[in-house]
């Protein structure tokens, strides 16, 4: 078995929706989690900016020697996924592309609903899953930001969370969809709640497995051939004690404090260890 850590990357919390599934699909992987928290959110940043992120986060990954990168973000993937196969060609990534595929093939109505940020849903990546896969199916997308804000403040359920989904919902209830895709990971912590806003006629895509399931493919089949249960460890640019008490709130498993490290960022766009 090749021993060496699968990681996973988010501008936040979001990407532990497809940690969570790694961790069920792959349970005697080492898993690498880096939260980029002192940038969050990506959402409303330029493209040019998030690549020198997604770049930090890779070299980052690559002095732990990590077999595969998994970029758990939307937002990163369609601003950088193309640039850094490109940049380190030496390492896999996998990463997230909007779920319209699925939706398209599997809506009565013929109208899906997207929610995203504002990169991923200006992105190119975006723009050709909708021409590939959506021909014939009227696409409704609606740019979701105060949602990322709330997931990582830890609101999940608050009135503030019905009141925004409401507002944000109110265009694709109108055009009748019956798919909505999440195409950003933090939305995954908010499924009770936009299905209770769309209601339970309205299927949910959420890409997390199917991720988690191309993750396993990457690495090869002679990873669950040990008993060796893989440990994880988190990074966060942001506060630790707060990421300790999401990722304990969120994650299927105990997270305990010495699993949890700060990273930095430097001047010259590198993460170090405090
Ligand atoms: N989880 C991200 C995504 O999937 C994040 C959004 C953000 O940082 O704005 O797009």
């Amino acid at each position: 078995m090749d021993t060496r850590p699968i990681g996973v990357f988010d501008s936040g919390i979001g990407g532990l929706s497809v940690l969570k599934e790694i961790r069920r699909q792959l349970p005697s992987e080492d898993v690498i989690y880096v939260a980029d928290q002192g940038h969050v959110p990506y959402g409303p940043r330029a493209v040019e900016e998030i690549r020198q992120f997604v770049a930090g986060i890779t070299q980052f990954f690559l002095e732990r020697n990590v077999k595969v990168i998994v970029i758990a973000c939307n937002t990163a993937s369609a601003a950088s996924l193309r640039y850094v196969r490109d940049l380190f060609p030496a390492i896999p990534f996998v990463g997230m592309e909007p779920a319209v595929k699925p939706a398209a093939e599997n809506t009565r109505r013929g109208a899906i609903g997207v929610i995203a940020t504002q990169v991923t849903s200006q992105g190119e990546l975006f723009a050709s899953v909708v021409d590939r896969y959506a021909s014939g199916v009227e696409v409704v997308t609606q740019v979701c930001p105060d949602f990322v804000t709330l997931v990582e403040a830890g609101e999940l359920d608050s009135e503030r969370v019905h009141r925004t989904a409401e507002t944000y919902l109110g265009p694709l209830q109108e055009a009748e969809v019956d798919q909505l895709v999440l195409a950003c990971t933090h939305f995954s912590f908010l499924i009770p709640v936009l299905q209770e806003v769309m209601g339970s006629q309205v299927e949910i895509v959420d890409p997390g497995p199917a991720v988690a399931r191309q993750t396993g493919r990457i690495i090869g089949e002679l990873r669950n051939l040990s008993d060796h249960r893989g440990e994880a460890s988190y990074f966060t640019t942001g506060d630790r004690g707060h990421f300790l008490l999401l990722a304990r709130r969120l994650m299927d498993e105990p997270v305990e404090r010495d699993q949890m490290h700060q990273l930095i960022w430097h001047e010259d766009r590198k993460l170090n260890l405090t």
